[in-house]
């Protein structure tokens, strides 16, 4: 009798142990399509809704957009012709070289290497551009008339020689058709430094 009854209790808390062990699996499982817990990788970081699209063809403008890039946390394009410029095209010396040729026409549009301007993604556009005989470079031109910039706050800034930055501003938001928020540029030197970037957006409002 006394073995019975010790066999009861040694089953009773066998079954016992298993029916905890069971809740806990049970308690465990998560219905198909529950988000899982991400704590183990970190969450990526948030795009910046400022883009600064640069054109540089020897890489004044470049350092200068790659500060106001840092300056505003912003994400940085890259605006490159198809067909690059080299060296002699650049030669302002020499009226019938590339560049100076296309500056001359008002309606030249030299052809872009890609379309691919995260323009959608952001809402406020930087554009950084050098001064080629006092205007923007067509290229940037281009750039403009490909993409649509409805909604979009925008504004010009530049390196030069010592020329100021004249009608670039005017003539590339022309070329938004009045679509885009327009602030007024400025000329910068390509060693202007993250504070006087940030000094001069703040007060823009961007
Ligand atoms: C074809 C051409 C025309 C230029 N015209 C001017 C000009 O009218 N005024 C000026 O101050 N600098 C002029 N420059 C000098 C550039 O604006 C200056 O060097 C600029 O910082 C170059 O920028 P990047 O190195 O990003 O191309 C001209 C340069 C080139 C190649």
């Amino acid at each position: 009798m006394k073995k019975m009854l010790l066999l009861c209790v040694s089953l009773l808390v066998v079954l016992g142990i298993m029916g905890c062990g069971a809740d806990k699996g049970k308690a465990e499982e998560k219905p198909a399509g529950t988000p899982q817990a991400t704590n183990s990788a970190p969450a990526p970081a948030a795009k910046s809704k400022i883009l600064v699209a640069y054109f540089s063809a020897t890489n004044n403008t470049k350092q200068l957009a790659e500060t106001t890039a840092k300056a505003l946390g912003a994400d940085l394009y890259e605006i490159r012709p198809a067909k690059p410029y080299t060296r002699e095209d650049l030669n302002y010396n020499d009226e019938t070289t590339r560049a100076t040729v296309e500056q001359k026409d008002d309606k030249a549009r030299p052809e872009l290497a890609d379309h691919n301007g995260p323009i959608a993604e952001h809402d406020t556009i930087i554009l950084v551009h050098p001064i080629w005989w006092g205007q923007e470079p067509r290229i940037m031109d281009t750039f403009v008339e490909s993409y649509d910039f409805t909604g979009k706050n925008m504004t010009n800034i530049c390196t030069s020689g010592g020329s100021d930055i004249g009608t670039s501003g005017d003539y590339l938001q022309k070329l938004t058709k009045g679509k885009a928020n327009w602030k007024p540029g400025k000329l910068f030197s390509k060693d202007a430094s993250e504070a006087e970037i940030k000094n001069w957006f703040k007060a823009l409002g961007f």
